[in-house]
């Protein structure tokens, strides 16, 4: 079983951190997304893996990923170009998935469970594809599965505006190459692109049976800032902490921390975990990092207090006031302009940046 992981699209929900990056390298627990999803294949004895890729961050993924041999799978790039839809993206790997089953993941998707149990599930059966499902409050956004008493589906459709169920296609799908030719007939939906939704509605439609497995662990789409923030709450409660930096004596270190060994937190300093430090960042004194914080690589935090943040690393932050609820992209500089007048604030702000002053 081969795996293919979607890469693509153009990350417009999370501008201005998609200006200058891949969303699928946006950070989490200061791990890139991208990396749970490549962590799961393997989970699942799946080494083989095409990673499809857009036009957009080409080389970073690449750059970031490599052959694969640093994660332990082996990785074959396939590039998609223009995003013209899943079933698109998905068809790209014909050549790569061959006469093998496969199992497709959305690279800024990130689930709890990972994947073993869908693809167990699929191995067992005599099935022609697999689905992941869970319940979600916002049916009308996601695609959608209407399934029998016994977990066979009886009918799928993509953000519906009168759902038949509030069980939504997570993004995780098991296949025989059977799908390759169906999506070849598929013809654009109303959003202008082809649905892998649509395709395995044509699966059933033919009298194929498709599995499906609901999910019940958290799951999180990741396409929009406060997602982020929600995947890096939900991740770090799952760490149980791990420190192997340098706490100085004096500094207050309290709950589960995950120290890089070459990060600090110095005499003074307050960190109140669930937190993640990554490699040689130094948290100074007088500083506050507070609960389900991520502070990325190679930053300095001098006297801000930080709460329920993700900051991207590579970032200086001395000023004095509060940040909470925040994605800070990378390369930030945040200091106080306190005792300065005019009073204000003054802000040098890319462009499609969200702020709440
Ligand atoms: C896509 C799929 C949809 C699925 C969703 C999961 O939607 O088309 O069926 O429920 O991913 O995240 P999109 O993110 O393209 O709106």
């Amino acid at each position: 079983m081969k795996g293919v992981l979607l890469s693509g699209g153009t990350g417009s929900r999370l501008r201005p951190i998609t200006h200058t990056g891949p969303k699928q390298l946006v950070p989490v627990a200061n791990k890139p997304v991208l990396q749970y999803a490549i962590e799961d294949f393997k989970e699942a004895g799946i080494t083989e893996i095409g990673v499809v890729l857009g036009n957009k961050g080409r080389e970073e993924v690449q750059q970031f990923l490599g052959d694969g041999s640093e994660f332990g799978v082996d990785i074959t790039y396939i590039v998609q170009g223009n995003p013209l839809g899943l079933a698109h993206a998905i068809g790209c790997a014909r050549d790569f998935v061959g006469d093998d089953d496969f199992v497709t993941v959305l690279g800024d998707n990130i689930l709890k469970q990972g994947i073993h149990e869908l693809v167990d599930s699929y191995r067992e059966g005599e099935y022609s594809a697999g689905i992941a499902l869970q319940e979600v409050d916002n049916p009308h956004q996601f695609g959608i599965a209407d399934v029998d008493d016994r977990g066979t589906v009886q009918h799928l459709v993509e953000k519906p505006d009168d759902p038949p169920s509030n069980l939504a296609l997570i993004g995780i799908y098991a296949f025989s190459p059977v799908i390759f030719d169906i999506i070849e007939e598929l013809t654009p939906s109303w959003r202008g692109e082809l649905e892998i939704t649509d395709a395995l509605q044509i699966l059933l439609d033919r009298g194929h049976s498709v599995d499906s497995h609901v999910v019940t662990g958290w799951w999180k789409d990741t396409g929009k800032p406060e997602d982020i923030l929600e995947a890096n709450r939900l991740v770090l409660e799952q760490h149980s902490g791990s420190v192997s930096g340098t706490i100085e004596s004096g500094a207050e270190v309290q709950g589960r921390v995950d120290l890089h060994e070459t990060a600090t937190i110095r005499d003074g300093a307050v960190v109140r975990g669930p937190v993640s430090i990554a490699a040689g960042t130094v948290i100074e004194s007088g500083t506050y990092i507070g609960p389900y914080s991520s502070i990325g690589a190679d930053s300095t935090i001098e006297g801000a207090h930080i709460e329920n943040s993700v900051i991207v690393g590579e970032s200086k932050i001395t000023t004095t006031g509060k940040i909470v609820d925040s994605l800070i992209g990378r390369g930030t500089n945040i200091e106080s302009a306190d005792g300065i007048l005019p009073e204000g604030r003054r802000l040098v702000v890319g462009e499609n940046s969200k702020l709440k002053l």
